[in-house]
């Protein structure tokens, strides 16, 4: 349908037929014929036709949308692949409807044609520039990657809806020449972007919920693909071979795409650089993956530009539990070395811990003897750290958002835990629904009178979030001790760097000191972090985050003052994961 120009020409007619009376007569007829056909009716279905088409090319941009930003995620990390994409998204739509015209002299195929072909270069484009990852940063990578891809995508779908509504179409102006002129001219811009938008939204909210479902579909590559043969057929043209060439390289080459081939090129390109890609997969929170440092020899659970977790993996057959690569992970641990008036001993103890990673710190609460519940939102996780990072489990695990289970738990089974951890750290941001007062509240519920929390924050100190985080805390929690996983470093102190860091908060329900007994080798494991760790050091001053006449709380109503500084919280985490493994690991995925 969107060939229409080329088959309009008349046929053409032979000449000793042309002045005929019979041929005459002829033409007559089918004019009268045609004028008979061409009613009200006809001309509304040819409408539709073109409104159909246009509200099916913006509702695929608002599907693309999500997964652009769904495959920029393993590279950047989803908050920076987020800050310039509706800004892209909007530039684009809006040079491409103001543009329409003189796109439709410049190009030599329609918008709608030229689609599929950009949506079919995607990918491809994609997989060139994560290569230069390094070299643009997390903040101009999503940019320059969505300039190219999205960008165009955008503004070839507005102007083909351009086309569409504006052009020859005209029954869509006189459908609308009882409203004020400007209104008018607004209506059909106006529309398409709430239009789009509502899909946008409705597809993300949809993908969220359903990615690693159905590996087919529901993967960055497959829904990419998807897409690009959705285009194929809505807009097709002979130009579609041009395409050929990148659909040839991700099919055949690129490492993204979940197929058992692509997957082992993966598997042989990574060991050649000494890692080892143990399983990947899609699920609801990012893109996970189990690598293995061969060289160093330790194992990291990945998600999105981020790691949950790892543990030396020779370690883990000498001692009692895995080894932690990670210090904070052993120092969570340390709430049982919390003093109570009436201490408890393992057996009798009863832990939750929100939030699992590879499962270090409940491993070991099971080795020692605690009842031990972990909740976890996402299954794949759990598989993942079940199949290897030699979770220890004694009770099957809550899969569930712990906002609403902790808020049930907290009405039906109130004063339960000794122990409660919340540990729940990925992608450079804090979860805000798990850190406002509403959230402790339920905690401090679910926690016995004389029992302890520990809270790992992860975050650069220099910004105004832990201290926002830490009144709320202190709100529900009267007394609390925090702790660093790694001194200040200099430049940091002088104020001239982020200051990043673990830090661990430990508190209590009841007012009085909050003092822990030193270690013992039952504590300690026999683990090399755990006697690096377990004995607290590093400890903060309160006063470092309790200063300044702000008196504020995290509310569940309004999380705007710590979601507004993700961007600057993210982008620093993304510099120091690539610290932590090199580029390739995190552009390989
Ligand atoms: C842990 O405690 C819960 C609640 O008291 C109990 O139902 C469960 O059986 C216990 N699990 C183990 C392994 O003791
Ligand atoms: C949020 O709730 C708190 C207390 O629950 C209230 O004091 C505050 O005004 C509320 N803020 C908004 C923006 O509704």
């Amino acid at each position: 349908m969107a060939g229409g120009q080329a088959s309009s020409k008349p046929s053409s007619t032979p000449a000793d037929d042309a002045l005929s009376p019979q041929r005459f007569e002829r033409e007559l007829k089918s004019l009268a014929a045609k004028a008979r056909s061409d009613t009200w009716a006809g001309r509304t279905r040819r409408q539709l036709v073109v409104y159909l088409r246009a509200a099916l090319l913006l509702a695929l941009l608002g599907v693309y949308s999500n997964v652009s930003q769904l495959n920029l995620s393993p590279v950047y990390g989803a908050i920076p692949a987020a800050i310039w994409h509706s800004k892209v998204l909007m530039a684009g739509c809006f040079a491409g409807w103001a543009g329409n015209e003189a796109l439709r002299r410049s190009l030599p195929v329609s918008a709608a044609q030229a689609l599929p072909l950009v949506a079919l270069y995607t990918p491809a484009l994609q997989f060139f520039l994560a290569g230069l990852s390094g070299r643009l940063g997390a903040q101009w990578g999503p940019v320059a990657t969505e300039a190219l891809t999205l960008f165009p995508l955008a503004a070839l779908t507005a102007a083909a809806v351009a086309d569409d509504l504006e052009g020859d179409g005209g029954g869509g102006g006189a459908r609308l020449t009882m409203l004020p002129g400007f209104v008018a001219d607004a209506a059909p811009g106006l529309g398409s972007w709430g239009m789009l938008k509502l899909v946008e939204q409705r597809a993300g909210e949809h993908l969220r919920a359903n990615m690693g479902r159905a590996v087919a579909v529901y993967t960055r590559l497959g829904l990419e693909l998807l897409l690009g043969v959705a285009y194929a057929v809505v807009a097709r043209s002979r130009f579609l071979v041009y395409a050929a060439p990148p659909l040839l390289h991700t099919l055949v080459a690129n490492p993204h795409v979940a197929s058992p081939a692509a997957t082992q090129a993966l598997v042989s390109r990574m060991m050649s650089d000494n890692w080892l890609l143990i399983e990947r997969r899609e699920s609801v929170t990012g893109y996970l993956s189990v690598v293995q440092n061969m060289r160093e020899g330790f194992r990291a659970l990945r998600c999105d530009h981020s790691l949950l977790g790892g543990n030396w993996v020779q370690a883990a057959a000498d001692g009692d539990v895995s080894e932690p690569i990670y210090g904070v992970f052993a120092m969570l641990e340390a709430v049982r070395l919390a003093e109570s008036a009436k201490p408890v001993a393992d057996e009798d103890a009863h832990a939750l811990v929100v939030g699992l990673g590879v499962g270090t710190t409940p491993s070991a609460f099971v080795t020692l003897g605690i009842n031990t519940t972990v909740v976890e939102i996402d299954r794949s996780v759990y598989e993942l750290a079940a199949k290897y990072f030699q979770l220890k489990e004694n009770n099957p695990p809550v899969i569930a958002d712990a906002v609403s289970y902790t808020a049930a738990l907290a009405a039906s089974a109130p004063e339960t835990y000794d122990y409660i951890v919340h540990d729940v750290f990925t992608g450079g941001a804090e979860p805000v629904d798990l850190f406002t007062l509403e959230f402790f509240q339920g905690l401090a519920a679910l926690l016995k009178p004389d029992g302890a929390v520990a809270i790992n924050y992860a975050g650069d100190l220099s910004l105004p979030t832990p201290k926002l985080i830490y009144r709320t805390i202190k709100h529900v929690f009267p007394t609390c001790r925090i702790f660093r996983e790694s001194p200040v470093d200099a430049e940091a102190a002088k104020g001239h760097a982020p200051d990043f860091t673990n830090l661990v908060i430990f508190c209590k329900k009841t007012a009085g000191p909050l003092r822990f007994r030193a270690p013992t080798a039952r504590d300690l494991l026999r683990s090399p972090a755990r006697e690096e760790f377990l004995a607290l050091k590093h400890e903060v001053a309160q006063d470092v985050l309790l200063s300044g006449e702000d008196a504020s709380v995290l509310s569940r109503n309004d999380t705007s003052a710590v979601v507004k500084w993700h961007e600057t919280s993210a982008l620093g985490h993304w510099a120091i994961m690539r610290n932590a493994l090199p580029d390739m690991v995190w552009e390989q995925w």
